[in-house]
């Protein structure tokens, strides 16, 4: 069956921007972006982008449909939005659509996980027949530990995530959640939005997906991790632990939003949450050498010098 040969991704920024570029550097795909906002220049080497009201399924429909779209990526991390392009796609006859996820996988989550996450992907299921749709699981971002964190990669809604979340390159110091044995044996799985996206983009090919792919570049222990910080710092950091107690009590206390976010990011790590343990994707495209934790600080650090 000749399928279509157009992707949308629905969001601009974040990983919207490098899901763009790898997607283009396959050479196989159409892009178009859909953002909230217009933009005076194409961006993405040319990329068309088309503004939409994501409040209204009858518009999104229309461009889907317009635009003749294969399959929609979303990076938009809000339940309602996504609701709304699933319906859009439903109607338009998209064949395939990827959920805002990228990061903990699904089946490692507990009942009481984000709600907005788990609507999204309960109508996910409940649509199987007529929209195939896949979860990619990766863990945490790498880019979390570069330079300003994750929220200098243009994010919209991960301003928290500054460069100061668990290890703290830049002022040497950690803050890190310790076990029920009071040790830094928590595993977290850790992947390169670089190639995260690079992964997206390779399995846009694949005949049929399965309901999650899961890659990672790295897992590892919190004590490994901060180890590796320190050794491409050159320096020991101060480091302050917290415990799973004191984040629970933290958690029913903490007004602040980005406090919030920080704590039941700690809360997911000692869930095992951010262990994806399976390499799915990187066995599946073997030419894909996704890099690992020490390379990739070391691409973003020097030695410090005080
Ligand atoms: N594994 C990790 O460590 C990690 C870290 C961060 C994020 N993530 C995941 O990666 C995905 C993307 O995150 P991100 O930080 O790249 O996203 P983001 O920057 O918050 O949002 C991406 C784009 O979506 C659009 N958007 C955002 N909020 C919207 C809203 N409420 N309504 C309509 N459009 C909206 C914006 O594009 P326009 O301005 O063009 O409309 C924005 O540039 C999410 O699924 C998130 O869970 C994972």
């Amino acid at each position: 069956m000749e399928y279509r040969r157009k992707v949308a991704i629905c969001g601009s920024g974040g990983l919207g921007s490098y899901l763009a570029r790898a997607i283009l550097e396959t050479g196989e795909w159409e892009l178009v972006i859909l953002s909230r906002n217009p933009q005076s220049s194409p961006t993405q080497g040319g990329v068309k982008v088309k503004q939409v009201d994501y409040s209204s399924v009858d518009s999104l429909y229309h461009v889907l449909k317009r635009q003749q779209v294969d399959t929609v990526i979303s990076v938009i991390p809000d339940a309602e939005v996504q609701l709304n392009i699933i319906d859009a796609c439903l109607m338009a006859r998209v064949r395939r659509f990827v959920p805002a996820e990228f990061e903990t996988s699904p089946d490692q989550r507990p009942l009481y996980g984000p709600s907005d996450k788990m609507t999204v992907l309960v109508r996910l299921d409940e649509v199987r027949a007529q929209l195939e749709s896949s979860v990619f699981s990766c863990g945490l971002f790498m880019e979390t530990f570069a330079p300003g964190g994750w929220a200098n990669s243009g994010s919209y809604n991960y301003g928290w995530n500054d460069g100061t979340f668990l290890v703290d390159l830049r002022n040497k110091r950690a803050y890190l959640p310790l076990d029920g044995e009071h040790t830094l044996n928590t595993v977290v799985c850790l992947t390169s939005a670089v190639d995260v996206a690079r992964f997206v983009a390779a399995s846009l090919s694949l005949r049929s997906w399965p309901t999650e792919m899961k890659m990672f570049g790295d897992r590892l222990r919190l004590g490994e991790l901060l180890e590796i910080a320190q050794h491409v710092r050159v320096r020991e950091f101060s480091v302050k632990y917290t415990t799973e107690e004191e984040i629970e009590f933290k958690i029913l206390r903490t007004a602040d939003w980005a406090s919030q976010r920080i704590l039941q990011a700690m809360r997911s790590i000692l869930g095992h949450e951010y262990d994806v343990g399976q390499r799915y994707l990187n066995a599946k495209f073997p030419d894909i050498r996704a890099i690992n934790l020490e390379d990739f600080l070391r691409r973003c650090w020097k030695p410090s010098t005080r």
